[in-house]
């Protein structure tokens, strides 16, 4: 049965392998094809998130994981850690190198260490041949240089949940970066929403961030990537155009920076 007749969506962002989902995580995800979700990128925060993150997508077809050291752990990056990463993304159900980059928000690990981890992370991504997963919170001048420098372009990937502004975000494509939004932009401020209408829609995703970051009219709620629909009904709300060209094209983008198969 198929209780959806609207296009297909890629959620391009979740954790499910969270604690928040472990009493119904069969159930949450059985929610998103119902939904009419047809792909799910899990990305990894830490060694044994990207463990789990592999894990389900080795049970489930339509997920895929992303393996990385979120910087709020970058101090747990050694040595040992990225040969295992690097062992974990030689499975061909890993499609990224993330979640990497830099929190100076929350500042939970040192500054200098979450550098060096972004940096060993990207040259990663760059030997490997994947494209990288960036977080990016108060940073964004760094991020942008450290993306430069080590010559990120080569891989290209997804600037995640995106909180930068116009200029940044142009930077960004320059760059091969796709511009992924999340929940804010159904709550957030006017910048945001102006981005998400100027940018090209060949370099938008859509992603829920779950279980954090809930979208309106679900605030309150744990997230899911079910309500991924609401980003994207957002982003045709601002840019005047219909939720199935949204829901083609972001598809369409999130199989050419992770190179799904899409039918
Ligand atoms: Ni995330």
């Amino acid at each position: 049965m198929i209780p959806t007749t609207r296009p297909m969506l890629i959620d391009s962002h979740a954790h499910l392998d969270f604690s928040q989902f472990k009493p119904d995580r069969d159930r949450v995800i059985g929610r998103a094809w119902d939904a009419g979700v047809s792909k799910i990128i899990n990305a990894g925060t830490d060694l044994a998130s990207s463990e789990k993150s592999l894990a389900l997508a080795q049970r489930y077809p339509a997920i895929y994981a992303t393996v990385g050291i979120h910087p709020h752990d970058a101090k747990t990056l050694t040595p040992k850690t990225l040969k295992r990463l690097s062992k974990l993304a030689a499975n061909e159900n890993v499609v990224a190198i993330g979640e990497i980059g830099l929190d100076f928000y929350r500042d939970l690990s040192p500054r200098d260490l979450q550098r060096s981890a972004f940096r060993q992370q990207i040259r990663l991504s760059i030997e490997l041949g994947l494209p990288v997963v960036v977080h990016d919170r108060d940073a964004h001048t760094e991020v942008l240089r450290i993306l430069r420098q080590e010559r990120a372009h080569r891989v290209g990937g997804v600037l995640h949940c995106f909180s930068g502004d116009l200029t940044m975000a142009r930077e960004g494509l320059e760059m091969g970066f796709l511009i992924s939004f999340a929940g804010p932009i159904t709550y957030g401020g006017e910048k945001k929403k102006a981005i998400a209408g100027k940018i090209p829609l060949e370099s938008i995703l859509v992603e829920t961030d779950c279980p954090f970051l809930t979208p309106v009219p679900r605030r309150g709620e744990r997230n899911e990537p079910a309500y991924v629909q609401y980003v994207a009904e957002k982003i045709a709300e601002i840019r005047g155009i219909s939720f199935e060209e949204v829901a083609e094209v972001t598809s369409k983008n999130a199989a050419r920076v992770f190179g799904l198969k899409i039918s």
